[in-house]
């Protein structure tokens, strides 16, 4: 077809707005050095739709998608393209009392849907095509737990955008034109102290979230220079007062046996820099020194910058 038509050809953005599920995988790779292993991984990420399929009509209800980012050292070798205006290394955040560090990651699968099995079967034909093109960083299984609270017992993902603002906050579109249609996205897994945790009181844990435990209500803000709730420090606005959404699907994970309880934050959003402020509002503190307090009940084990490129892009990575 002539350059022009090419050109208009429609951009399929990945599955990123699926639905909240039951179960996800979480799946951070490196590519190991060499043409053959970047080879491999261009030729699996071009075929990553077509696998997606094979698991999906198993199960039509089961909602199964998965997404695939692709991280800032990696890119220019698996893709050969442009590179996204803000797609660059996690930023590292030293607050005064906590870190967000940043943690080795060219390759995430965010792997979802209603079926543990699913998710299972999709990684595991996965990782045969991969075979020893990619080093495993790791693997996290999360759980939906009860009516869509995190380990802290806080429901989650409430101010998550819906409906038609949905694209609005995660989708690249004109201001970006190779990019557009995809989206950035950024992953922490996040360890608890959930024995500290339960020796506050309800009120006391609303107060650092700034929602009611039971009913999941909204809290006040605090007044400017006080301690501000999670909440408040996760609300980014510009001077006219429009917020800038991100879109979450944070999932818990864990194991009571070993001790282990955790929340993997995983953020799609239009703009990177969102999120960054985010977190450093939350690390730094608004004003500096009064960090966000979820952070001292919760450790961050990881963090990792990734940009999602739409399913049309993937797909052709093997053509040119
Ligand atoms: C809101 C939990 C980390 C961004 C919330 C809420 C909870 C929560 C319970 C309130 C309900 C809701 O709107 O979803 C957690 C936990 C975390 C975590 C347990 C990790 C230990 C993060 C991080 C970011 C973030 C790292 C961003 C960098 C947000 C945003 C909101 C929010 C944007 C909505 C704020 C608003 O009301 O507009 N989080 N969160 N969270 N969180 Fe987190």
């Amino acid at each position: 077809p002539p350059a022009s038509m090419s050109r208009r050809a429609p951009i399929e953005p990945q599955r990123i707005d699926a639905p909240l599920t039951q179960s996800a995988t979480f799946l951070v790779l490196t590519v190991n050095e060499g043409p053959e292993a970047t080879k491999t991984v261009r030729s699996v990420l071009s075929s990553v739709a077509d696998l997606a399929k094979n698991v999906a009509i198993r199960d039509l209800n089961a909602s199964f998608a998965c997404t695939v980012g692709i991280g800032s050292s990696a890119w220019d070798s698996v893709t050969r393209l442009p590179r996204p205006a803000e797609l660059h290394p996690f930023k590292e955040i030293k607050g005064k009392e906590h870190a967000a560090i940043s943690t080795p990651g060219d390759l995430l699968f965010h792997i979802r849907s209603e079926r543990r099995d699913l998710n299972f079967e999709f990684e595991r034909q996965l990782m045969d095509l991969l075979g020893d093109a990619v080093t495993v960083v790791d693997e996290t299984n999360g759980f939906r737990y009860f009516d869509v609270r995190d380990l802290l017992g806080f429901v989650d993902g409430t101010a998550n955008p819906v409906g038609s603002s949905v694209p609005a906050s995660i989708l690249i579109a004109e201001e970006d034109a190779s990019a557009s249609g995809g989206s950035y996205v950024v992953i922490q897994k996040y360890i608890h102290d959930l024995k500290g945790w339960k020796s506050m009181s309800t009120e006391e844990q609303e107060s650092i979230i700034g929602r009611s435990k039971l009913e999941n209500i909204e809290l006040d803000d605090a007044p400017d220079g006080q301690q501000q709730s999670h909440k408040s420090l996760a609300t980014i606005e510009d001077d006219d007062g429009n917020e800038f959404d991100i879109l979450r699907d944070n999932m818990p994970f864990g194991s009571p046996g070993l001790g282990e309880f955790g929340t993997y934050f995983i953020g799609y959003s239009r703009r990177l820099w969102v999120i960054e402020k985010m977190m450093e509002r939350m690390f730094v503190g608004d004003p500096p020194g009064l960090h966000d307090r979820i952070l001292d009940f919760s450790k961050p084990t990881s963090g990792c910058t990734f940009f999602v490129p739409p399913t049309t892009v993937l797909d052709k990575l093997i053509d040119d």
